[in-house]
Formats: structure tokens, C-alpha cells, sequence
């Protein structure tokens, strides 16, 4: 898969923010050390410094432009290129925290257990990933690339996936550790022309994209882009985005 684009990606960076800060706003505690698990172009360092200033932050992702972006944007934090897979930080930490990356790691509740185990006592485990894999947006994705013309192309794309709050707190919930695990619907009011196309190619989409020639992609954006301005009216106000996302925050007790 061609690597993320930072910029396409930072478009809707408020929107994308938000379920970040509101997931930290449910860390008990003052921690010290931070480890954020595919942490993306850095922009959500800052939500991290401003809600606990002096705390150390090291940013993982496996993303060379990734990377590259937030050494450039924010070039007081630490950030080293890895895959979250087989990351180890070299102590536990007070949080380990990530934030919409967990659906594009196959199986990644079968690294609960790893990832919570980088936790130091009384620290936490946090994380959110989208919760919109029936909404019309990816029903439209999957229906289009369905069609004659694109399903050779497009069968084999890697799909985001992520599960429901209860399934995660049944994986985190063990004796010595309190979870609390919560959904939340965002309506984002998205303003410009084609703006759900917009938000999905740099995200859910890009895996159906970079899988398409060349010679296929123009049509295909064009059919994909009519089919979303049918399942998302623009009103004179923006078009709204039902966006639903799943958070679990773990702590050790
Ligand atoms: C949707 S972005 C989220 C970025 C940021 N956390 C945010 O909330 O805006 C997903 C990020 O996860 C990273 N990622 C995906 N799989 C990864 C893996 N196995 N290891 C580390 N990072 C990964 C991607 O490179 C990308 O930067």
C-alpha cells in the first residue's frame, strides 16, 4: 500500500482531534511518560503537552511521511519510526494511548494483551478506532468497488476493522485492571465540494485507491464521488457526517 499523505490527512484535522482529546479526558491520573501508538503527523502531541504539560511523549508510527511530518511540524517531541506490532518501549509507561490506528492492524485484539503489558502501576491503556464500517460512507465504497468494472482490482484491498466497545472491554476486563469502554456518534458538519469523498480517501479509502491503475482510478473517483453526493445531501450549512467512534480506556489498580 503507498504510504499515507499527511497533508490530505490533516484537512479535517479538528474533526479527527476531537475523539482524541475526549478519549484523554477519561486518563485518570497525571502521567509522566506517553507512548502514542501510530501517532500519525504529530498534531495530537500538542492536545497531549496542553492537557498534561512537562509529560514525555514519544510518538510511534510506521509511516515514513508520518514521521517525517511530525519531526518537521513539531520538532520538540520524540518520534521514532516502528511498527506498533513489535514495538517495545524500553520501560513501562503511565499511558500508552492510540488513536484511530488499531482498525488498520489486522488481529490487533490479539496484541491486547502486549500492548497493555507496556503499562506501568496505576497507569493506562487508551484507545479509540472508528466504529463506521457499516455507515453509508463504507457501504458506498464497498458497493462501487464491488462493481464489473473495478472488483479485479479492488477484491484484494486491505479493510479497516475495528469492534464494538463491549468486545473490547470483554479483552481488557482481568483481575487487577478497571475498564471503562463507551461509544459516542459525531455529527461532523463538513463544508466544500465533495466533502466525504474528501474525508475518506485519506483515510478508509486509500487502501481501494492506491489499489486501482491508473487507467481506472479517474472513472472510479468520479463514480465513487457521485455515489457519496447521493448518501450525503449537502445542505446550506455543510454536509453532515454521522461518524461513530468506539474508545476503551484500561487501567492498572
Ligand atoms: C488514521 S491515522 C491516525 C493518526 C493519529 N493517531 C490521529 O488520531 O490523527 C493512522 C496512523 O496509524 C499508523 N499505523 C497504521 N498501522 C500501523 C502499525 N502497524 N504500526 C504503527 N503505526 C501504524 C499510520 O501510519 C497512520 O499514521
Amino acid at each position: 500500500m503507498a504510504d499515507w499523505n499527511p497533508e490530505s490527512y490533516l484537512h479535517y484535522a479538528d474533526e479527527r482531534s476531537r475523539p482524541f482529546v475526549e478519549l484523554l479526558a477519561r486518563v485518570p491520573g497525571t502521567p509522566r511518560t506517553v507512548v502514542d501508538l501510530g501517532c500519525g503527523p504529530g498534531h495530537l502531541a500538542e492536545a497531549l503537552r496542553h492537557r498534561w504539560p512537562g509529560t514525555d511523549v514519544l510518538g510511534v508510527d510506521s509511516s515514513p511521511a508520518m514521521i517525517e511530518r511530525a519531526r518537521r511540524d513539531d520538532p520538540g517531541g520524540r518520534y521514532v519510526l516502528a511498527d506498533l506490532r513489535t514495538f517495545e518501549p524500553p520501560a513501562p509507561v503511565d499511558l500508552v494511548v492510540s488513536n484511530a490506528t488499531l482498525q488498520w492492524v489486522p488481529g490487533h485484539r490479539a496484541l491486547l494483551p502486549r500492548l497493555t503489558s507496556m503499562v506501568a502501576a496505576g497507569g493506562s491503556f487508551a484507545f479509540s478506532v472508528p466504529g463506521n464500517h457499516d455507515a453509508p460512507s463504507h457501504v458506498t465504497l464497498r458497493e462501487v468497488a464491488g462493481r464489473d468494472r473495478y472488483r479485479e482490482a479492488t477484491g484484494s484491498a486491505a479493510r479497516p476493522g475495528g469492534f464494538d466497545a463491549e468486545q473490547y472491554l470483554g479483552d481488557l476486563a482481568r483481575p487487577g485492571w478497571r475498564v471503562d469502554a463507551w461509544e459516542t456518534t459525531y455529527v461532523h458538519v463538513l463544508q466544500g465540494e465533495d466533502p466525504v469523498y474528501a474525508w475518506i480517501a485519506a483515510t478508509g479509502a486509500r487502501p481501494v485507491l492506491d489499489a486501482l491503475p491508473e487507467a481506472l482510478r479517474p472513472s472510479f473517483v468520479a463514480d465513487l464521488q457521485e455515489a457519496l453526493r447521493a448518501a450525503y445531501p449537502t445542505h446550506p450549512y455543510g454536509t453532515p457526517l454521522a461518524f461513530r467512534r468506539v474508545f476503551a480506556v484500561a487501567t492498572r489498580v
